[in-house]
């Protein structure tokens, strides 16, 4: 058998081989709706939003090579890739059990759009592990997790959830956004399905919108068909930013990785942060699993700034290498605060319950000096 290629290797050639003589070393862009067809042609019809066009093809070749799956789909952003996964595998009538921690659009998705089309939904708290179990119903067809949480940075325990769905005979889908396939490959737990806003890690320069799911043929093939109908396509572009972002995916999370252990273990030493949550940290309720089952603890970390949120107001306004901005994982390091973000419909008092008080900050550490990121937020301490 030939060894499988580095994740590094993959992301910039695929699978390689030898290309032709004046071949492109990169993928032409094909900005084009449509394609020349051979007359009277049984074939399939080449057209953008049928997710056939070259740019669109490449792209996903790269991402199930990544993720270790049999086939994977690139669309118009996280929420469609969520969205289509979750209908791929769910009908009218079914229940599917979500993990509480989740970003706030799922929820949106879940609560207003699933249930007006008659599926129903069961939050299970993942620090009681044994709900699990008792949340899945007969008509149970779905678990879905995201395997590293927001913005506390939870991990999920991804191998022992695909052992509970797989004795049920259900599919589990794993939202790896936050980890990267860099990071975390949830298939080689024992997850079906794999989502990602490709919007973070795997463009990484915060200039596209795009997702990504990863899985069986058939599932993929459900979703093509899903794609087509509704008509959330990639679109070219985006598709051939994206698969540049791709090439250097290994190297931006490594850096990422890195640049957030510094910060953490730096922001731990320091009387003004009250909290840290990165899974890197030996504090952190998840670091044994995290070391587990992840190859690199993320670029992600919490810092909880004593003084709650008029303390933050004046931190954010002095940091100058650090960009407040929601979103995540592009090479520049962002900021934001959840209690105006992905908490913002909570009340103060619930925020707090969820170890996310006023004065929490989630910082998005990017591929800079990590010198330069330690000093930008010392200084904003000042
Ligand atoms: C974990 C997670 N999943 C999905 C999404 C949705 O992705 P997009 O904004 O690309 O639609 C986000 C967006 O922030 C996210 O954080």
């Amino acid at each position: 058998m030939t060894r499988r290629h580095g994740l590094s290797t993959i992301a910039i050639h695929g699978r390689p081989h030898r290309r032709p003589d004046w071949s492109p070393v990169v993928t032409p862009l094909y900005q084009s709706s449509t394609f020349r067809n051979p007359v009277d042609s049984q074939d399939e019809v080449l057209y953008t939003r049928y997710g056939n066009n070259p740019n669109q093809v490449e792209l996903a070749r790269k991402y199930a090579l990544l993720e270790g799956a049999e086939r994977a789909i690139f669309l118009a952003s996280g929420m469609a890739a969520t969205a289509l996964a979750h209908l791929a595998v769910l009908r009218p009538g079914d229940h599917l059990v979500s993990s509480l921690w989740i970003y706030g659009g799922t929820r949106v998705l879940f609560d207003g759009e699933f249930a007006r089309h008659g599926i129903s939904i069961t939050y299970v708290d993942p620090d009681k592990p044994r709900e699990w179990r008792k949340a899945i119903a007969r008509n149970t067809r779905a678990i879905f997790v995201e395997a590293l949480t927001n913005p506390v940075m939870r991990v999920l325990n991804v191998p022992l959830l695909a052992k509970l769905a797989s004795e049920h005979g259900i599919a589990l889908l794993v939202d790896s956004t936050f980890a990267s396939p860099i990071n975390f490959r949830p298939l080689e737990h024992g997850a079906d399905i794999v989502i990602t806003s490709a919007t973070k890690y795997i463009n990484g320069h915060s200039d596209v919108i795009a997702g990504a799911v990863a899985g069986s043929a058939a599932v993929i093939d459900e979703i093509t068909r899903l794609m087509r109908a509704w008509g959330p396509a990639i679109d070219p572009h985006a598709a051939w930013l994206t698969e540049r972002g791709l090439k250097t995916m290994a190297l931006r999370v490594e850096r990422a990785n890195t640049n957030a252990m510094a910060v953490a273990t730096w922001a731990s030493t320091r009387p003004e942060f009250t909290a840290v949550y990165y899974p890197g940290l030996r504090t952190h309720p998840d670091h044994a699993l995290a070391t587990k089952i992840f190859d690199g603890y993320g670029g992600l970390v919490g810092l909880v700034l004593k003084g709650g949120a008029p303390a933050a107001k004046k931190f954010l306004q002095r940091l100058k290498v650090v960009t407040h901005a929601p979103s995540l994982a592009g090479v520049e390091s962002l900021i934001s605060e959840p209690r105006l973000t992905s908490h913002k419909p909570l009340t103060a008092a619930e925020r707090a319950s969820q170890g996310v008080p006023d004065g929490f900050l989630r910082l998005s550490c990017g591929c800079e000096d990590p010198e330069d990121l330690i000093d930008d937020l010392a200084g904003a301490l000042q």
